[in-house]
């Protein structure tokens, strides 16, 4: 699988080129080192595993994505008494760039989030900016002090530090990347929003 996690890391690096929203958040670093993780293959990201995309643009990283499913060691690390379990059933994550990543490095984190349909991830903040670019299908985005907005595929939405957010899907699935450029080791807290 080596050789696939290292296409999915060249297409990644090539996104970025293009895509100015990904490259002004921060920077790839050049020196990933690949790390082999276990398979973890959770039941939500079966979803996934038979999920064609139908976006041109980000297809490639999408049908990498999608091959590498039962391989990948995806996480949810949520407790179902905070999230609920319809949640955990329709929601996975994995660390493709990182401190504990698939590639290693301390100066940023990349992962990968999957949702299945009518899912919502609870409203929750960290210390660490984050943005989202949408790869494939659609959501809600959410956050207090900014407009909500359904972002579909190449759109992007910033969260600053402490910025409480959610995110909502209805009839379509959503896979974005998340992207953490500093506080790498921050906490995430979910918050009641009245
Ligand atoms: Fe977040």
């Amino acid at each position: 699988m080596e050789k696939l996690f290292k296409d999915l890391k060249k297409e990644i690096y090539k996104l970025w080129e293009k895509n100015l929203d990904l490259s002004n958040f921060t920077k790839l670093p050049k020196d990933l080192i690949y790390n082999n993780l276990q398979s973890n293959y959770i039941e939500s990201a079966k979803k996934l595993k038979t999920w064609k995309s139908n976006f041109a643009k980000t297809e490639n990283i999408h049908d990498i994505i999608r091959r590498l499913t039962p391989y990948i060691n995806w996480k949810q690390t949520y407790d179902e008494k905070d999230v609920g379990k319809s949640f955990l059933e329709k929601y996975g994550y994995f660390e493709l760039f990182g401190p504990t990543g698939y590639f290693l490095t301390k100066k940023m984190s990349l992962y990968v989030i999957f949702f299945d349909t009518d899912n919502f991830y609870t409203w929750h903040n960290h210390e660490a900016d984050e943005l989202y670019f949408v790869l494939s299908g659609s959501a809600k985005f959410e956050s207090v002090g900014d407009k909500s907005e359904i972002l579909t595929p190449m759109k992007t939405r910033l969260h600053k530090s402490f910025q409480p957010h959610s995110l909502t899907t209805y009839n379509e699935k959503c896979l974005s990347l998340v992207i953490w450029r500093d506080k790498l080791e921050s906490s995430i807290q979910v918050v009641k929003i009245k």
